[in-house]
């Protein structure tokens, strides 16, 4: 409808009973089975980004980009979904909320720094972008527990995403900190925001729970108002639609490439027999699992597919848009348990750093062929620098570094304590006791329960002995005289984010036995690793050299600097570090949790490094705490930084993570 003449214009917007300059006005047209928009009908094409994933100072690039690609026009020409009307998209993104990314502790709220939502929405308005937002409270999104702060789980029993009583207390008392916040930057109040979604694939969870979602329903429209349209989304099959779309908010599905388009849709009028057509989650690629191959999705197949659901005037959101990075904790994990590695890539059209890639023009030649995508030149990949190699020397064991980065002193208690009982959410915490017998022969130490929460790092008297690892490894042979001290440091890989398993107690969460007897009297050390980095504290270690087997190292802590060249322009820029014969770790840069290595599991060997945690006027400092072995012990080691990442190295596939396509059998 390019051709309408402005006269037509307003006998169209005086057809639908609005009038220019009135005030906006978004909504649901169930005769004319789309959205409408100041009273015009509209569809969108919008992309997912985690502000979560992204450091502060790249919002604008990403945000930039995502117009760039076309998620913004005026509509070119009639399809058939908008005979006589006119269709109009703008920029959208679409935008989940990790709850706790801003309440880590309960009652103190954080929305400031990378955390400061407030600012990115007011960003992606200045830059034209509309906005879903996702507020969860659970997002699901491969992020630590679904985005639901681990401090839910003092209550033992607690039945997430439920009824439950103390669930319901918490929900409320966040929806009424951020809810409020939100309802400024409403469409209908001149904000960016045209739909809210409740909840996040409801109905792939066991609970089946109506009650809470219709009191999830009240409580968004408590705070935001009667006039904010309010969406579910599930997955394109009526048995998830059963127990995830109620009364009141309009159910949308979500679908990767490859499925039957019209089929899938199908599912969506099962539930909502009019109204317009949205895929919520069309995915450009997948997620990854330590251990198993790289996902990639071709950039034909997603094009296919985008194209087949523009052509039937659907609304599409790409999921994601740009994945970005899982710093420090935050990735989630699959059940039974596979943890996702730091970067979250996802083969998305923007990769982990921002890059364009061939899936981004693909995308934005199908935009075209549908909408005038905005001219104007599309801000550039940003360049990477290889600063080199890096000499790393030895700090000190972690176990002999208690003092250090214990901040709250041991607990001793006879059986073992999960991390929420010692009030810690993320990383390690040391557990140790004494071998109660002398075990002259190899005697195995055993987690019978599988209650390794996630991976234990075993040694006696100061000798590693072995690693635990839940599902995988749950005993390890042991020797030594009574008495002899046992240290346990446990690793937090990350909460499970889908499934009727997250609630997922970290640290031991069963008792070990040794041999028939349980283990008892222990000593738990919560470790502040990242406050003593950021702080320095490390730096003060003298290193040491205990005696040290040849197979597997103690967890220890590894040091470097390296300082940013002169008289090249445009220096710090984004880099990515790789830690060859390095095993596997945490790794931090001037204090910045970078996140987690495991180039001996893969498929991620480098990690991205943001060229805003780089200093130009002090030596960068790069700290490690290998927890396996470093590559030290033959000399001098060092980790590399170099300007081209590597996520996919070839693994070994363990995992049977399949993309979620649509099936036939969803339908029955
Ligand atoms: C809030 O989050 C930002 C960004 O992560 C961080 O820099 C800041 O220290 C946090 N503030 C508090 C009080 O924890
Ligand atoms: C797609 O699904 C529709 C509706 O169920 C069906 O009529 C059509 O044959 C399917 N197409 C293919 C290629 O399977
Ligand atoms: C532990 O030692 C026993 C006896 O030497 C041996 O049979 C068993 O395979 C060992 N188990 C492990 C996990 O190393
Ligand atoms: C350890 O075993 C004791 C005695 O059977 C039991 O009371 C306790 O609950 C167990 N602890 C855990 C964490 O399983
Ligand atoms: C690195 O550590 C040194 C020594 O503690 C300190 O002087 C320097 O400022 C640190 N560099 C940065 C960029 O923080
Ligand atoms: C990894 O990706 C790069 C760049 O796309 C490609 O050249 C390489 O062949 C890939 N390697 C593997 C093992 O898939």
């Amino acid at each position: 409808m390019a051709l309408l003449g402005s006269g037509s214009m307003l006998f169209l917007l005086l057809l639908f009973g609005h009038s220019l300059g009135g005030p906006p006005s978004f909504s649901v047209d169930y005769q004319k089975d789309c959205f409408r928009k100041d009273g015009e009908a509209f569809r969108y094409i919008s992309g997912s980004i985690h502000y979560s994933r992204i450091p502060r100072v790249y919002w604008k690039d990403r945000l930039l980009k995502m117009y760039m690609a076309g998620l913004n026009a005026i509509q070119t020409f009639t399809t058939a979904f908008d005979q006589g009307g006119r269709t109009q998209i703008l920029s959208i993104q679409n935008l989940y909320i990790p709850w706790n990314y801003h309440e880590e502790v309960p009652g103190q709220y954080n929305f400031s720094g990378d955390r400061d939502l407030g600012h990115f929405l007011q960003l992606a308005q200045d830059i034209g972008l509309l906005v879903i937002l996702r507020p969860g409270p659970y997002v699901c999104a491969e992020w630590d527990m679904g985005g639901l702060p681990a401090w839910l789980l003092r209550k033992k029993d607690i039945v997430l995403r439920s009824s439950d009583a103390d669930y319901i207390a918490a929900v409320d008392k966040w929806m009424g900190k951020l809810l409020p916040m939100m309802k400024a930057f409403l469409y209908q109040n001149g904000g960016p925001i045209i739909t809210v979604q409740v909840e996040n694939e409801y109905g792939s969870y066991s609970a089946c729970d109506y009650n809470y979602m219709r009191h999830l329903t009240a409580l968004f429209r408590s705070h935001l108002g009667e006039e904010v349209v309010l969406f579910t989304t599930d997955g394109a099959g009526l048995r998830y639609l059963k127990c995830g779309s109620i009364q009141g908010l309009y159910a949308t599905v979500d679908f990767g490439p490859g499925a039957n388009v019209t089929a899938a849709f199908d599912a969506q009028r099962h539930a909502e027999p009019r109204g317009p057509l949205v895929n919520s989650e069309f995915y450009t690629g997948w997620l990854d699992h330590w251990g198993s191959a790289h996902s990639v999705v071709p950039s034909a197949a997603v094009a296919k597919s985008l194209n087949e659901m523009l052509a039937l005037g659907a609304n599409v959101n790409l999921y994601m848009f740009i994945g970005g990075t899982n710093f420090g904790y935050w990735n989630g994990a699959n059940d039974p348990y596979g943890a996702q590695p730091t970067s979250y890539d996802y083969d998305a059209p923007l990769t982990e750093a921002g890059d364009l890639t061939q899936k981004y023009f693909a995308i934005r030649e199908v935009i075209k062929l549908y909408h005038k995508i905005p001219a104007g030149p599309i801000p550039p990949t940003t360049p990477k620098y290889a600063y080199g190699t890096v000499g790393m020397k030895k700090l000190q064991a972690l176990s002999d570094a208690l003092e250090t980065l214990s901040f709250s002193g041991p607990v001793a208690s006879k059986y073992p304590q999960t991390f929420i009982e010692l009030n810690q959410a993320f990383g390690y915490v040391l557990y140790r006791t004494s071998l109660p017998v002398n075990c002259n022969t190899p005697t195995p130490l055993s987690s019978p329960l599988n209650g390794v929460h996630d991976r234990a790092y075993v040694s006696v008297d100061g000798v590693a002995v072995g690693i635990l690892e839940r599902n995988k490894v749950i005993t390890v042979n042991v020797t030594g005289k009574a008495g002899s001290r046992v240290d346990i440091l446990v690793e937090n890989m990350g909460r499970i984010n889908y499934g009727s398993h997250i609630n997922d107690f970290k640290g031991l969460v069963t008792n070990l036995t040794l041999g028939k007897d349980t283990l008892t009297g222990w000593t738990m050390y919560s470790l502040s690793i990242d406050e003593a980095v950021r702080q320095g504290l490390l730096d003060e270690m003298r290193p040491t050299d205990s005696p040290q087997p040849l197979a597997l190292y103690l967890p220890a802590f590894y040091a470097g600097s390296f300082i940013i060249p002169d008289g090249i322009p445009d220096l710090p820029q984004d880099t990515y570090i790789q830690l060859p014969k390095w095993r596997k770790g945490q790794v931090w840069i001037n204090g910045f949790n970078l996140g987690r290595y495991w180039p001996t599991r893969g498929p991620q060997v480098t990690l991205f490094v943001p060229a805003n945690i780089l200093s130009t006027a002090a030596p960068n400092n790069v700290t490690v705490l290998e927890l396996e072995e470093a590559p030290c012990s033959s000399g001098p080691c060092s980790v590399e930084f170099t300007a081209t990442p590597v996520l996919n190295a070839t693994v070994q596939s363990q995992g049977k993570w399949q993309r979620r396509l649509f099936s036939k059998e969803d339908l029955v």
